[in-house]
Parts: structure tokens; C-alpha cells; sequence
């Protein structure tokens, strides 16, 4: 049977005697001569001459194929069938490109540019239908129907780099925890449900009428319990399940790194997963880190940038006018006085000249919206004159005492643009902080080839929800600091966390603390929150169980792998590094999940549903 063909039967022969040689990123002019074997999708055809061109596709990259009468006539005649993403075997022998003066014709936007393969056999294994859009980088095609063909979606050369960047990203991780002597151990996704915390997918328990699992949100009980059990040094990349309304850095299934450590400070933890980053900004960028990180205690993040995650990448620091006004005694405004009446904040963002020279009336007026959009009421604002006067401003009361010392505070100069916002400190950071990163994005102040990574340090233990009450920031076996722990109870806004987060380019990448191992301390947080030991019984019984036997003092941290991979590949979303991602609404749009079950499949489960109107 000729070797050249596209019957089915000739595949396994085919592939039994032609062995790939190579792959499509690979061949140079040195190969010149060689005969070669590749595999792959054809990317594109074109007729030239009575010459039949094709790029064939692999993985790795594209090469020049080239099928001609004169070198086989049966590969020659097949390759006129041959269209996109036909994927085939072709044999060959590669030589340099050259035009029709005889003279080498390269095409500098390959890799494999120098050179062709010249086919003498070819063997169609599957014929493709004319895809729904092209294989290409940087289309235009809604990303709707590219998740639908999330398999045609992969085959794009930017999705194959992200998938194997984060294929070795695994490589770096593992290694590096081996060195460390860690050990590799997995946490059931099917666990306990326990309220509060992140919202948790159910499983109906088929054999147990009635009852549900919950999926894992992380494996944070199970890995504080290999720390009672012994094991010292825990990692694992893991998934973890959320039921949390969708961003594009936020998916409903997602991987960490997760981590604990027995014997450890703060200091070890964190000296552990900064060596960690570096090591993969190293193999994966090839970029060196400089260590130690920079530290920032969380009141100071959110005193100057309005975030707990703030992207260090430019300045347009915020400052906080609250003393000063106070000082002043409201400074002859009204809603600052009122502000400090309600136990709020004043901040101000100042934009300096040059910058605010760039800004339209139109374009500042509209920035009243924006600010609104993050919960504002408004976005007061001055213009400073050159008699360090304030112009074009609502603040017009303001008294020349405080305008001064609110220039001062703020390092106001002639020309540059101040704006302020007051009220509950909340909506006040989220308003200033967004609008600087509004602003770093506006005036292209982000170098966007730097990596500014930090640590978040000393995050309140304690989160004071609008309703009056306090909940656990972070989980409820965070360990307060030793010097607060007088304050348990008494002023909890005062007790501040041994826990962290590290952050890159505003992204928030990790997060972790030290755990509360003594009874005794725990037993005040518990106080605390207002649980008693009975609620935390009912959740966590088995736990407080554990920690009656010898328990090590102990502290982890876990990493967002798929935000990681995100940030190396410098992609926007999280979809691009997740090969099988949901969509906003939690969809998947290949698979049509989730779906109605049958009636029967319910039955089994006890489970009847009850639609709302509207749902
Ligand atoms: P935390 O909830 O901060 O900590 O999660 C750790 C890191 O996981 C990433 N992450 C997500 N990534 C994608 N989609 C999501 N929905 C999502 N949610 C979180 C973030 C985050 O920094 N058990 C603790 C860790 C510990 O204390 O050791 C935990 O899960 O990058």
C-alpha cells in the first residue's frame, strides 16, 4: 500500500515506521540535507506555480512544507485536498528557502524560517471542517464561542505557551519542595460543611439521606492536622472550590500551592516563599528577584495606597487628612466636619501638574462617575494656583489655615490637581485606591516589564461588619500577635493578625499565617467573635480534638497557582491559563455544565427542586 494516503487502515502503519524526528519549532539551515518526519495541523495552503506550500503546525511551531510534482507525484496530488487544520503526517528532506532568482528567500517571522521541507510522502489521519474561527494569536472572535471550541481555542500558539509554562511552573514548585524536604500529601475535596468563610459547593450524600458534603474550599483543617500528625512539612497543588461571584482573577474551581510548617516564625514562612517566587521568576522568566522582599504592614498600605494589595509599580501615594483637618477644626468645611463627627476619614490623592495638566474639564467631570462607581457620593477636588490657592473646587469654605496645612500634608505645588473623598474608611480607600490605579493606568505610569512584589504584614485579626459585629478576617485559627492578645475582647479593632499575604503588581498571589495551637488563646478569639466553645465544636470539633494531643505550633501559607501562571504569562485572565474555565455566570460552554438531572437521579438523592418564579 502506498504510504501516501488518507485511508484510515495505512495510519498505524504510518506511524509505526515514521517516527517523529522533530518538532515544528526546530529545524535550521544546518539540517539542510535531512531527512525528517513531523506531525502536526496544517496552519495554512497556498498554490503557487504548480507547487503546493503548507504550514504545518505542532505545539512547538510552524514549518514550511512544500509538495511538488517532481519530488512525488501521490504526495503532491493528496496535498491539493489539504485545508486548515487537516491534521497529517508528512516525511520529507529539508532544505534552504529560496526564491525564483535562485537566492535564499527567508522568512524572518520564523523560527524555522531559513529552511522548507520538501514532502515525498504524506498521510492524512483526519480531515478537518472549516473551523469557527481561525487558529490565530491575537483574533477578534468573541470569547464566547471560543470557549464553546475550548479544544480549537487551546490549539492558538499563545494558549499552548501558557499551558506549558504552567506545566513546568508544577517542575519548579515540586522540586524546589523536595529540596526543602517537604512532604507531597493530598486532602479529600470532599469534606464537612462549614458555615462561614468562602461559600461552599454541596454534594448530595447518596448512601447518607438528606446530608451533604461540602467541596473543599482549601485544605486548610486537613493540612493543620499533618502538622498534629507530624509530618512537619507540608505541600500540596491542590484544587480548591469556591462558590463566589466570578472575576476575571477569580474562578469557582481554581489550584494552590498549599503549604505548613512546623516550628516555624513568620520569618521562616515567608523567607521560604519569597526563595520560592525568585525560583520560578528564575527558571520560567529567567528574571532574577531581588531578596528579602519589601515588608509593608497592612495600616500602612491602606494608609497610602487604599489597598491591602497595592501595585507598587508607580507612585501617587494618597494622604490621610484626617489629623490635619482635625487640627483645624473641620477647616471650615462642612461635610469634613461632619466626617470627623462620625468617626470617619478624610484622604486626598494628589495628581501633580504635569500629569494634571493632561486632564479635560470633561474628562475630570466624568471622573465624579467613576468615583461613584466604588461607592461614593461625589469626588471633591481643587485645582492649586500658583498662589497655592484652591480653584475650581466645590471646597470653597475651606479656612486659609487648613488649606495650608492640607498643602503642606499633602506636598501640594502650583498646577496640581487634588482629590478628596470622606467618610467611613472603607468606601473612602476604595474610592482613592481605585482612582489611582485609574490614574497609573491613564497617564502610563505602570512599567509594565517590572515586578514589584511585597508582603502584606499585620492584617487585622478582625474583619467589623456593617451590621456591628466582628468575624474572623481570615480564618478562625489565625493567630493573634502575643502583645495583642490583652486586647481580646476588650478593643478588638486593636489586635492585629500574624498572618500575610504576598502581592505582585496589585495582584494579591498568596496568603497565610501563624496558627493559634494554645487552647487557652483560642478559646479568647472564640470569645471574641462571639462562638462559643459548643458552635466551634459543632464546626471544627475534631480539630479542637486534635489540638488536645501535642500540638506543634505551626503556620502555612498557600499561592494562587493559576494567578501565578496568569502574571508569568502576562495574560488578563484567569481563563487563559485554566484550560477548562467557567464563564462569569459559572458556566461551561463546551460541555453545557451545569444541567438539569433526571428525575429519578434526585429521587436517589432525596432531593427535590423547587424553582423560584423568576429563577
Ligand atoms: P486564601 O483564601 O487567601 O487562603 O487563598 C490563597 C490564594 O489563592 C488564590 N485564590 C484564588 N484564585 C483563583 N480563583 C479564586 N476564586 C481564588 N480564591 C483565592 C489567591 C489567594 O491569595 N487556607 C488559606 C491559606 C492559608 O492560610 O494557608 C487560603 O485558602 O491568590
Amino acid at each position: 500500500m502506498s504510504m501516501t494516503t488518507d485511508s484510515p487502515a495505512a495510519a498505524p502503519q504510518f506511524l509505526q515506521d515514521l517516527k517523529r524526528t522533530h518538532h515544528c519549532d526546530q529545524l535550521r539551515i544546518d539540517d539542510s540535507g535531512r531527512e525528517v518526519v513531523l506531525y502536526g495541523w496544517v496552519q495554512s495552503r497556498r498554490d503557487h506555480g504548480g507547487r503546493i506550500f503548507i504550514d504545518l503546525r505542532d505545539r512547538e511551531g510552524l514549518t514550511q512544507v512544500v509538495f511538488g510534482p517532481d519530488v512525488d507525484k501521490d504526495a503532491h496530488e493528496l496535498a491539493g485536498a489539504l485545508r486548515s487544520e487537516f491534521c497529517i503526517g508528512v516525511r520529507g528532506k529539508v532544505i534552504a528557502r529560496v526564491g525564483s532568482d535562485g537566492k535564499p528567500a527567508p522568512n524572518p517571522k520564523l523560527k524555522t524560517g531559513e529552511i522548507e521541507v520538501e514532502a515525498s510522502q504524506l498521510h492524512i489521519f483526519s480531515r478537518a471542517e472549516p473551523p469557527p474561527f481561525l487558529i490565530e494569536d491575537d483574533i477578534d472572535t468573541n470569547e464566547l464561542v471560543r470557549l464553546k471550541y475550548r479544544y480549537l481555542d487551546l490549539r492558538r500558539p499563545q494558549l499552548q505557551r501558557n499551558f506549558l509554562l504552567r506545566s513546568k511552573l508544577y517542575q519548579v514548585v515540586r522540586s524546589y519542595f523536595h529540596e526543602q524536604r517537604f512532604t507531597e500529601l493530598e486532602t479529600p475535596f470532599m469534606v464537612k460543611y462549614t458555615p462561614g468563610g468562602a461559600r461552599n459547593f454541596l454534594v448530595p450524600s447518596r448512601l447518607n439521606a438528606g446530608k451533604f458534603y461540602a467541596l473543599a474550599e482549601s485544605p486548610q483543617i486537613f493540612k493543620q492536622l499533618y502538622m498534629v500528625a507530624g509530618f512537619d512539612r507540608y505541600f500540596q497543588i491542590t484544587r480548591c472550590f469556591r462558590d463566589e461571584d466570578l472575576r476575571l482573577d477569580r474562578q469557582p474551581e481554581f489550584t494552590q500551592i498549599d503549604v505548613e510548617m512546623s516550628f516555624v516564625t513568620e520569618d521562616d514562612v515567608l523567607t521560604m516563599m519569597e526563595r520560592l517566587a525568585a525560583r520560578m521568576w528564575k527558571e520560567i522568566l529567567g528574571v532574577e528577584i531581588p531578596l528579602p522582599l519589601v515588608r509593608l504592614p497592612y495600616d500602612e498600605a491602606i494608609a497610602r495606597y487604599g489597598s491591602d494589595k497595592p501595585d507598587l509599580r508607580f507612585g501617587l501615594p494618597l494622604t490621610d487628612l484626617t489629623a490635619t483637618v482635625r487640627a483645624n477644626n473641620g477647616g471650615g468645611i462642612a461635610f469634613f466636619q461632619t466626617a470627623l463627627d462620625q468617626k470617619g476619614i478624610i484622604k486626598a490623592l494628589r495628581v501633580p501638574a504635569e500629569l494634571a495638566a493632561q486632564l479635560s474639564r470633561a474628562e475630570l467631570d466624568k471622573l465624579e462617575d467613576f468615583a461613584k462607581g466604588f461607592g461614593a457620593r461625589g469626588l471633591a477636588r481643587c485645582k492649586v494656583t500658583p498662589e497655592k490657592e484652591w480653584a475650581q473646587t466645590p471646597l470653597k469654605t475651606i479656612t486659609p489655615e487648613a488649606r495650608a496645612a492640607i498643602n503642606e500634608a499633602a506636598g501640594a505645588e502650583p498646577g496640581d490637581l487634588m482629590f478628596f473623598q470622606f467618610g467611613s474608611a472603607k468606601v473612602v480607600n476604595a474610592v482613592l485606591g481605585a482612582l489611582r490605579l485609574h490614574f497609573g493606568n491613564r497617564f502610563n505610569l505602570i512599567d509594565k516589564s517590572a515586578w514589584k512584589f511585597l508582603w502584606v504584614t499585620n492584617f487585622p485579626l478582625f474583619e467589623h461588619t456593617d451590621d456591628g459585629r466582628y468575624v474572623a478576617a481570615h480564618h478562625p485559627f489565625t493567630s493573634p500577635r502575643p502583645e495583642d492578645v490583652e486586647h481580646l475582647g476588650v478593643d478588638n479593632s486593636r489586635v492585629y493578625a500574624r498572618a500575610y499575604d504576598l502581592v505582585l503588581n496589585g495582584n494579591e498571589i498568596a496568603g497565610g499565617s501563624i496558627r493559634i495551637h494554645d487552647r487557652a488563646v483560642q478559646a479568647r478569639v472564640l470569645e471574641a467573635l462571639g462562638l462559643s466553645v459548643e458552635d466551634l465544636r459543632a464546626k471544627f470539633g475534631f480539630l479542637l480534638d486534635a489540638f488536645k494531643y501535642g500540638a506543634p505550633p505551626h503556620g502555612g501559607i498557600a499561592f494562587g497557582f493559576d494567578r501565578l501562571c496568569m502574571l508569568l504569562c502576562g495574560a488578563d485572565s484567569l481563563r487563559d491559563v485554566i484550560a477548562f474555565p467557567k464563564t462569569q455566570k459559572g458556566t461551561d460552554l463546551m460541555t453545557d455544565a451545569p444541567t438539569d438531572v433526571d428525575a429519578k437521579q434526585l429521587e436517589e438523592l432525596f432531593i427535590r427542586v423547587k424553582l423560584q418564579p423568576g429563577a
